[in-house]
């Protein structure tokens, strides 16, 4: 069985991509609606949070965690598999991936493995837009691994600090497209005007606002759509690893799982995902 983690409901777009990827695969998510949202926290707090959500599935019998949340991966994924996990009796046996690598590998055409430029480079020169919350900007993750592979290309970021609450909360459409207006218009400004030639919508709840993202870019300004990007990796990275899905059940499960309460969670998950099954309480 496959854990999903997020800091609440946008993670559902990612396991949404993942369930329609992998029909035969079980999959347990966890939101931690008792402490969401995670992209205003402070690093040590979002780290120990992630930490015990990934406890939590584990315990559940999840081998492998995949951290579908932006901030938790920005924060703690590195953390987790470096320093916790192998002081964990789940070491050699279990693992935590975050959704960064693979985003990273999309944006510059580079393998997550391969961590210095590789000539010729097909898109050295681009200017790159990462759209995040402010615990995600502040780790500086997207720049660092994008410059790493790519120098030439250059990044800009900037913190949507109130975008994914608006959504989580259903705000009025007006309300959305000054946010992501604001949003464009703060990369417009430290660019001197020129639009990026892609976008990273890098925090799991935009994927629902793209259109509003589309509507402010210029058509020639590339969309990373996350939910895709992580399903195409992670089929690559079960094909290499097939253990983890080793165990076969003749009917898939799918449980969802909150901290808060489910009754409100659930009736809130339509947004993310129309058909979404009712979460239970952890
Ligand atoms: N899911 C989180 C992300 O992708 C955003 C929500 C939050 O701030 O907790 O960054």
């Amino acid at each position: 069985m496959i854990g999903v983690f997020d800091s609440g409901l946008g993670g559902l777009t990612v396991l949404r991509a993942l369930v329609e990827r992998f029909p035969h695969v079980s999959f347990t998510y966890l939101g931690d609606h008792a402490h969401v949202p995670y992209g205003n926290r402070p690093s040590d707090e979002v780290v120990s949070l992630t930490q015990t959500g990934v406890e939590a599935l584990f315990e559940r019998g999840c081998k492998l965690v995949l951290l579908g949340c932006n901030t938790a991966t920005a924060v703690a994924a590195r953390r987790l598999q470096q320093t916790w996990l192998p002081q964990t009796p789940w070491r050699g046996s279990h693992n935590v991936l975050g959704i960064v690598a693979p985003t990273v590998e999309a944006a510059t055409q580079t393998p997550w493995a391969v961590t210095a430029p590789q000539y010729p480079q097909k898109y050295n020169t681009d200017l790159v837009a990462v759209f995040g919350t402010t615990r995600t900007v502040a780790s500086g993750v997207y720049p660092e691994e994008i410059r790493k592979r790519c120098p030439k290309v250059e990044v800009v970021q900037q913190v949507c600090a109130q975008l994914a609450s608006a959504i989580e909360a259903e705000a009025p459409d007006a309300e959305l497209d000054a946010l992501v207006h604001e949003a464009v218009d703060g990369v417009l400004a430290q660019t001197g005007g020129a639009p990026p030639h892609r976008a990273i919508l890098g925090c799991t709840h935009f994927p629902l606002v793209e259109p509003l993202f589309r509507r402010h870019l210029p058509p020639f300004t590339r969309m990373l759509s996350q939910p895709v990007v992580v399903a195409d990796s992670f089929e690559d990275y079960l094909a290499r690893r097939p253990h983890y899905v080793a165990e076969r059940p003749s009917v898939r499960t799918l449980t969802l799982l909150t901290s808060g309460d489910p009754g409100d969670v659930s009736s809130r998950a339509h947004i993310f995902w129309p058909h979404a099954p009712a979460f239970t309480k952890l």
